[in-house]
């Protein structure tokens, strides 16, 4: 410090002057925004994991249709161009803000069959029955797809059902073409698809980059949608091959769960960090809870001022990402179930005195904020996708089947795979899922009741317009990719694309380690953090997320963020 006196004191007036200058234009430049670097549109855009999905999405818009009408497309396109996620046999979250300001969102989030209980995946030992949650049918869910399409479809479409399928059912006749990395993935799942479906399956198993893909069973199954609606899937023919075929395979859901199956429009969790207004997915997906306490954490620390990615960047989040995983696996599971204190847990008093114990000195333990080991076992696949039409109404959605093609369990008549959701509850409390999450009694598996989720499908406000669409898979990751994604682009002042682009990392209580993406932090830094007692996953680690997003540029233009991290790919006009 009393260096640091003494050189500005020796300073002639001049290089004083030049030093404010410097000060003064690198604070501006910081202010000023940063210069697109994804696809700019004029008008409307989707950015989804597949080129074809995004293309379906906007012919939907060109010929007429709203952001609702694109989000259908674009969905169901999903199962055909990206089975590996997309689905009809899945479910998930979607957030909207129409261009008049009203904001939603719509919880299609897949529930536990009527006959499910407490204990169903525990031997007489009371031990956790490996597999019998994450694969086969033991592990399916009520699927919400097509609930969740044909709600916001009533409730916000604007063109007839036929013409936003049509579409979508020609594609699954003409066929997707296969990219390399898809065909990487056949590779690795081929031999799991093959032991849940036998040899005879007619989901493809082998195929090259290039080949394309037709799904005239799928086709069929959307056309008889098409023709009969939503009941077709789950009181229909659809709807008896369904259930009939799950229980064949040994798994619990009925027609009567089918039956049963309704999509629930939510209340968004909304909050505000500095002049944003960020409005995220509420329970059963613990992602707006948690993004609101990690950006609440750390908004007295001004996290712009340091470097992005920096050792005191990372340290900050860390510690906010540690308290909050803390808190959303004991706290939250599907609020029809169970009381979540929300007042409590997005207090602000709460929540800076959950940092009090926060220093840049030296790292927080997290057997400190609460007990427990566990081990990242598996990384799986979910996909999303952001969608803004001409007239301003932005949809946020994150769709998945749970894990990689998710049961694994592939229904050869209707054409589509069925997830393994059920993995998302607390088997046991106490014993990690296949993300390492560890859970409580709030997220105890009971009959209908919704397994607690990570997806963030976000949407973020900036001085009280449209600003940013944003979202990704990853799993237990989703939470921190998602603020990291919102925080490259606003506090580090990164494009859309670069803010995708950007390096992640990952804490989520425990294990209590840092996950750092392949190559993209120097050692420097983790050794600057391992000084503090931080501790770091030294091993091979899997890319964390694949983030597609929408920012609004200040000329109203749109700009994409499509995540190279996939096939992901921003299509628009
Ligand atoms: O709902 C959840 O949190 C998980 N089923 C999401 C799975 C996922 O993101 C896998 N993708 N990488």
């Amino acid at each position: 410090m009393v260096t640091r006196i003494k050189q500005i004191t020796i300073l002639s007036p001049t290089a004083l002057f030049l030093l404010v200058l410097l000060v003064f234009n690198s604070v501006q430049c910081r202010r000023a925004p940063a210069a697109p670097t994804g696809l700019i549109t004029d008008k409307a855009m989707v950015v989804s994991a597949r080129e074809e999905a995004s293309a379906i999405g906007v012919a939907v818009l060109e010929k007429g249709g709203n952001a609702f009408d694109a989000m259908v497309a674009t969905e169901l396109a999903l199962a055909v161009a990206y089975p590996f996620a997309g689905n009809l046999g899945g479910g998930g979250f979607m957030v909207y803000r129409k261009a008049n300001g009203d904001v939603g969102s719509l919880d299609y989030r897949e529930k536990a069959p009527l006959s499910a209980t407490k204990d169903m995946y525990l031997d007489s030992l009371g031990n956790v029955i490996p597999g019998m949650s994450t694969v086969g049918a033991t592990a399916v869910g009520v699927p919400g797809t097509i609930a969740g399409v044909f709600e916001v479809h009533a409730k916000m479409g604007s063109l007839p059902m036929n013409e936003i399928l049509k579409p979508v059912i020609e594609f699954a006749e003409k066929g997707a073409v296969v990219t390399e990395n898809q065909a990487a993935r056949w590779d690795h799942y081929r031999d799991q698809i093959l032991e849940v479906n036998g040899e005879e399956t007619l989901f493809y198993t082998t195929c090259r980059a290039g080949d394309t893909l037709h799904f005239p069973n799928l086709a069929r199954t959307l056309k008889r949608i098409m023709e009969n609606g939503r009941d077709e899937f789950y009181n229909g023919e659809t709807a008896k091959k369904l259930a009939s075929f799950i229980q064949e395979k040994g798994g619990f859901v009925t027609e009567e769960d089918l039956a049963k199956y309704e999509a629930v429009w939510r209340q968004p969790v909304i909050f505000k960090y500095k002049d944003l207004r960020i409005i995220s997915m509420s329970p059963p997906s613990s992602g707006g809870v948690t993004i609101n306490q990690i950006f609440k954490m750390i908004e007295p620390h001004d996290i712009g001022d340091f470097d992005h990615n920096s050792p005191e960047a990372i340290q900050l989040l860390t510690e906010a990402f540690r308290r909050a995983y803390a808190d959303r696996n004991y706290y939250l599971g599907d609020p029809d179930f169970v009381d979540i204190p929300l007042d409590f847990l997005l207090n602000d008093r709460y929540l800076s005195k959950r940092m009090e114990t926060f220093s840049f000195e030296q790292a927080t333990k997290s057997e400190d904020v609460s007990h427990g080991t566990v081990e990242i076992i598996e990384s799986a696949e979910t996909t999303h996708y952001s969608i803004v039409d001409a007239e301003g109404n932005a949809v946020s959605a994150t769709t998945t089947l749970n894990g990689a093609y998710g049961s694994k369990l592939y229904c050869d008549e209707l054409g589509f795979f069925l997830n393994n959701e059920m993995d998302d509850f607390s088997a046991k409390p106490g014993v990690p899922n296949m993300f390492g999450l560890i859970g409580a009694e709030a997220n105890s598996i009971a009959p209908e009741k919704r397994m607690l989720s990570s997806m963030t499908p976000t949407i973020v406000e900036k001085d009280g317009a449209l600003w940013l669409v944003v979202g990704t898979p990853g799993g237990s990751t989703i939470i921190t990719a998602v603020a990291q994604t919102i925080l490259n682009a606003y506090e580090f002042n990164l494009s859309m694309q670069q803010s995708v682009e950007a390096p992640r990392f990952h804490h989520q209580w425990l294990p209590d380690f840092i996950i750092f993406e392949p190559d993209g932090f120097p050692e420097s830094t983790k050794e600057a953090l391992k000084a503090k007692g931080y501790l770091i996953n030294e091993g091979r680690t899997p890319v964390i997320g694949k983030v597609d997003a929408i920012r609004v540029l200040a000329d109203g233009r749109l700009e994409g963020g499509a995540d190279p991290r996939g096939d992901d790919k921003a299509v628009g006009y």
